[in-house]
């Protein structure tokens, strides 16, 4: 209906018009890095500040000498997490959790041998349980010294493991990041970037419209991109071309995002 109504041939703000932010790249380029090395890596953010397109970017620009396990269901026990991790090298995930333990510490050093490091990924990290974190740490504590955690989570994933009593996972922190707020100006042009994408011009948001939608944004790309899409969906209602103020705060009075504004500033 967008395309149809703006004359494009490709969806605006299409998950696949996803190149990395310079930021996210710099980040990404010291993950293979520590990734190299062995480690254990922690990128965290605000939901919508862009880690998971980081994490996905590390999984599929990994060359044959990594062998890459995800982990995206981090609301599970331990057992089942490294059933997960069975699965995703590729070997039986039936067995006992004794069993399963085993059968990957002898595949990391299969791997090793064969001169293969071994990046294990954990997306929402911050849902993990510390016991199953610690757990998982003494798991990797015997796989061969190439092998790399990264964890991908909100902020409170460096705050519960600030606590004295997990000292032993926190020290062993390699690299930690954080992915930021976009600035006003940055946000601008991730929207722009996003327009050329899919080719529509820099003037189908009037520049007062694009002004409130980078303010409305919080410098979270997540709610950029989902106001500046609702825009056009309503222009498309109103059977305009440019998205202009009023489009914008028509969507905006949504309740999801009136409220959301309403706590955030409650919260700061
Ligand atoms: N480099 C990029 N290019 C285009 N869009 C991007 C880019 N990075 C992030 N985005 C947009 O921002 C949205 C949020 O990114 P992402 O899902 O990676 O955030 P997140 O930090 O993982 O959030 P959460 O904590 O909620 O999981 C993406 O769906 C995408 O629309
Ligand atoms: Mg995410």
């Amino acid at each position: 209906m967008i395309r149809a109504h703006f004359g494009i041939d490709k969806n605006p703000f299409s998950h696949e018009a996803c190149g990395l932010l310079a930021h996210q790249q710099e980040i990404l380029d010291t993950l293979k890095v520590h990734c190299q090395q062995g480690g254990f890596c922690l990128v965290m953010g605000n939901p919508g500040t862009g880690k998971s397109v980081v994490r996905d970017a590390l999984v599929k620009e990994a060359d044959k000498r990594v062998m890459v396990a995800s982990i995206s269901r981090t609301m599970h026990t331990y057992t089942n997490t490294i059933r997960i991790l069975c699965q995703a090298f590729g070997i039986e995930h039936a067995a006992t959790h004794y069993r399963c333990e085993k059968n990957l510490i002898e595949e990391a050093f299969a791997l090793r041998q064969a001169g293969r490091s071994i990046v294990t990924v954990v997306d929402d990290a911050h849902l993990l349980e510390i016991d199953t974190l610690r757990k998982l740490r003494l798991l990797f504590a015997d796989f061969p010294p190439n092998n790399n955690l990264v964890l991908f989570g909100q902020p409170q994933l460096l705050s519960s493991l600030a606590l004295k009593t997990h000292e032993d996972i926190r020290s062993r922190i390699t690299y930690s990041v954080n992915t930021p707020r976009l600035g006003p100006e940055d946000m601008e042009a991730f929207l722009l970037a996003q327009l050329d994408h899919c080719g529509l011009a820099h003037s189908t948001y009037a520049p007062e419209a694009m002004g409130l939608i980078v303010r409305a944004s919080d410098g979270l790309m997540r709610r950029a991109r989902n106001v500046a899409l609702s825009c056009l969906l309503e222009a498309v209602r109103a059977r305009k071309r440019i998205v202009d103020l009023d489009n914008v705060n028509r969507v905006l009075m949504q309740p999801h995002w009136r409220e959301e504004r309403d706590i955030d500033s409650a919260l700061y």
